[in-house]
């Protein structure tokens, strides 16, 4: 595993497309401790200032391009699953593929919970011919920033532990939780190469992590929005709504939000 760091970069998605088209090996890392053009799905931005740990994995998988949306699901599960079990936050996995940390707040002496964003992931794929070239997932972990102060719904680790006390103010060891997730998310790239797990068993185990099943949901996509009530993630990787008229819809890209 070959692992770039660079102090600024405009973006690491920029940065590992030029690595990848001249050649990067499978499983090389670029890794900004701040971004200046960071960027999310849908093209918005994504605000990346130091405290963050903004990366992007090159993968060069083989398997056909039709099958390459596994790899985003075992992204988003890998980093659920360390927030959830090295780091102890209640976190879930919004359909496509967001983490997000159950916030507890106190308003007129009563308890409600709110889903916040804590990480987001956007990937980006070069085929030639029938085969993948290379696929580049972008991980963006609020870690100790507060992106509360600019978007209301999302939060930080430090912010959730420091909430629970469990961290009096402490700082989050970022290479730590790089390196747990690579190491996590290695395991689950190298199960689906040797087909140890397939489309179902990684939908299955990211289906037990989600809370998007049951909710009603709004999608927007490049062509427009879907309104409706999200009722399974298919083996595709596509989320299933139905809307108020009882008609069914397969969404295989957007982003979604809770309503
Ligand atoms: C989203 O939720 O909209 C996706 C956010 C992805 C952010 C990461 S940070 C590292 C990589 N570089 C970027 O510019 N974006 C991704």
């Amino acid at each position: 595993m070959q692992i770039h760091f660079f102090p600024t970069l405009s973006t690491t998605m920029d940065k590992a497309r030029e690595l990848a088209r001249n050649n990067a090996p499978h499983f090389s890392v670029v890794v900004a401790e701040e971004q200046i053009k960071g960027r999310g799905r849908l093209n918005r931005i994504w605000l990346s200032d130091k405290e963050g740990l903004w990366f992007t994995v090159i993968l060069r998988p083989i398997f056909p391009p039709t099958l390459a949306f596994q790899i985003n699901f075992a992204a988003s599960l890998s980093v659920a699953k360390i927030l959830k079990y090295q780091y102890g936050l209640d976190v879930s996995v919004k359909w496509p593929n967001d983490i997000l940390i159950r916030d507890k707040e106190s308003e007129n002496n009563k308890e409600i919970f709110q889903n916040k964003k804590v990480a987001g992931l956007l990937s980006e794929m070069e085929t030639y011919g029938d085969k993948i070239s290379f696929v580049n997932i972008g991980i963006g972990i609020n870690v100790n920033n507060n992106p509360e102060i600019e978007q209301l719904n999302a939060t930080s680790m430090k912010q959730i532990l420091n909430k629970n006390l469990q961290y009096i103010n402490q700082d989050i060891c970022k290479i730590d939780l790089l390196t747990s997730f690579l190491d996590e998310f290695e395991k689950h790239i190298l199960a689906i190469e040797s087909g140890s797990i397939n489309c179902i068993n990684l939908i299955e185990e990211w289906k037990q992590m989600t809370s998007t099943i049951g909710k009603r949901v709004r999608i927007e996509t490049f062509n427009g929005f879907y309104e409706g009530i999200a009722i399974d993630v298919e083996q595709s990787g596509a989320l299933l709504i139905r809307d108020d008229s009882g008609n069914e819809k397969s969404i295989i890209y957007g982003d979604c939000f809770y309503q």
